[in-house]
């Protein structure tokens, strides 16, 4: 009975949509013939378009919903043509442009920013390096707070506006505030190669401080419209967060007609995760540190509940991806940073056959150079390729008593992911063991 309610909602929903729909098509044939969909009458909805609605509520109930599913479709593709008019597709370029939009959700220290490069190598890629960073000091998400939820809501909304290339949706977020979309402050611009392309590079003003700069030339404060055309201009999209803790947030997303979304999500072993943590927040690890050498059981700590709930966040999401739901369709894959590390050229393809983006050779060009065990004059290998060549480092470095913390308090992910626990600290450090179970998703 529920569910017979929720699709009335919705198919009501969509018979407001194409009245309005109606409406606009008169309007646009107005303005240009060339926008209006072909009326050819294929199905009884599209015998008589603006008689549609009366055909569904005749007798003012709904028929079959077989019938309600077919009409369904119908509305959602003239949504989706309507909505690429809306949204500015350019005059003679096709009216359906295969624009994909990916969303590479991740979380800290799970090598998502190299991954990242593998978009941002892209010339008709527009790649966003964390521009939920902005959210963060606006708007504070305190883990099981009553608020992350809220907080959650408006992640997700902007990150919805931001893959339809509406950049001003963050300018409440820029502080100092933007004036005339203009702003100094966009966090890591430079991680972004479209924002620093010479279109979106104004002229460089002299004593004007910009904090997040470009690398490849020198530019003067981002303009957002600027940065906006350009957006609207490449084939495609990427977003690259670690800031949406639960993928079931991004359901809207995936039902907008408007974007064809994908969501690539990369996980890595929590051992590894915690390692990387430790000498990159190496202060907030003392009592970690303490653990390790005095083998004390830790009881409560802020960094371990810390832990398990990201375990549990990544776990969930990926059960929700992993599920088949309906809404995903298609839509998600998860993948493990250790087999990018091993493997990085043949998952990179896998990615990209997946996001529906032909890979170019760019982009080959750039990974076969940073995965390379190439060592410069030096004889010293660069952080890239060190960091790839050395993804189990961490088996070193780290104390078995803190690995078999790790292993106890994010077991169900670990054995979702594939890593295997080690039962002893010969184990860890025998490098001829692995640690990872072949590809099980
Ligand atoms: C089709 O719709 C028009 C109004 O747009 C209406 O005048 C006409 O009677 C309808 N045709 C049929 C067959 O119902
Ligand atoms: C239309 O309404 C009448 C009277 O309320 C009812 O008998 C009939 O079954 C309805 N038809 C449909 C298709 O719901
Ligand atoms: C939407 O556009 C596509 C491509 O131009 C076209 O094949 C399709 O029939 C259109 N759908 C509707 C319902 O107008
Ligand atoms: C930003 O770019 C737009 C589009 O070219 C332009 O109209 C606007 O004047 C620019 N803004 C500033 C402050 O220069
Ligand atoms: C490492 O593991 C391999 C395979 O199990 C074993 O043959 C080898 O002896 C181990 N090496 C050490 C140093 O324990």
């Amino acid at each position: 009975m529920l569910r017979m309610r929720s699709k009335y909602a919705i198919a009501l929903v969509f018979v407001v949509a194409l009245v309005i729909i109606e409406k606009e098509n008169k309007l646009i044939s107005r303005v240009s013939d060339k926008f209006v969909p072909k009326q050819t009458p294929q199905t009884p909805t599209d015998a008589n378009s603006s008689l549609s609605p009366a055909l569904l509520l005749e007798n003012g109930s709904l028929l079959s919903l077989g019938e309600l599913d077919s009409a369904f479709l119908q509305f959602k593709w003239r949504l989706e043509n309507y909505t690429l008019l809306v949204q500015g597709v350019a005059p003679g370029k096709p009216l359906w442009t295969p624009r994909k939009h990916l969303v590479l959700m991740a979380t800290t220290r799970t090598g998502s920013s190299f991954v990242g490069e593998f978009f941002n190598q892209q010339g008709n890629i527009f790649y966003l390096f964390e521009p939920l960073w902005h959210l963060e000091r606006t708007v504070t998400f305190e883990p099981g707070g009553s608020n992350a939820a809220a907080v959650s809501i408006v992640y997700r909304d902007i990150l919805h506006e931001l893959l339809m290339c509406k950049l001003y949706s963050l300018e409440n977020f820029i502080y100092p505030a933007p004036e005339e979309h203009v702003t100094q402050y966009m966090f890591r611009r430079g991680s972004s190669k479209a924002l620093c392309e010479e279109q979106v590079c104004s002229p460089y003003v002299k004593n004007v401080f910009e904090k997040y700069h470009c690398r490849n030339q020198r530019c003067g404060p981002l303009n957002l419209t600027l940065a906006m055309e350009a957006c609207l201009q490449k084939e495609h999209i990427t977003i690259k967060t670690v800031r949406i803790r639960q993928l079931e947030f991004l359901r809207p997303l995936a039902e907008d007609p408007r974007i064809d979304l994908r969501i690539i999500n990369l996980v890595r072993d929590p051992r590894a995760v915690l390692a990387s943590r430790m000498v990159a927040f190496s202060r907030k690890y003392e009592t970690w540190k303490k653990w390790a050498a005095e083998g004390e059981e830790p009881l409560e700590d802020e960094e371990l509940q810390r832990l398990k709930g990201n375990c549990e966040n990544i776990r969930l999401s990926a059960e929700v991806g992993l599920s088949n739901a309906p809404w995903l369709n298609g839509r998600y894959k998860l993948i493990r940073y250790e087999d990018i590390a091993r493997y990085p050229l043949q998952k990179a393809e896998e990615m990209f056959r997946f996001a529906q983006i032909p890979l170019t050779q760019q982009v080959v060009d750039w990974i076969l150079k940073n995965t390379q065990g190439s060592k410069d004059s030096n004889g010293i290998y660069s952080t890239q390729k060190n960091s790839l060549e050395q993804f189990e480092k961490w088996r070193f470095n780290m104390p078995f008593k803190l690995a078999q913390i790790v292993q106890n308090v994010c077991a169900p992910a670990m054995q979702l992911f594939g890593y295997k626990p080690v039962t002893d600290p010969v184990t860890l450090t025998n490098r001829s063991i692995s640690l990872l179970e072949k590809n099980i998703f």
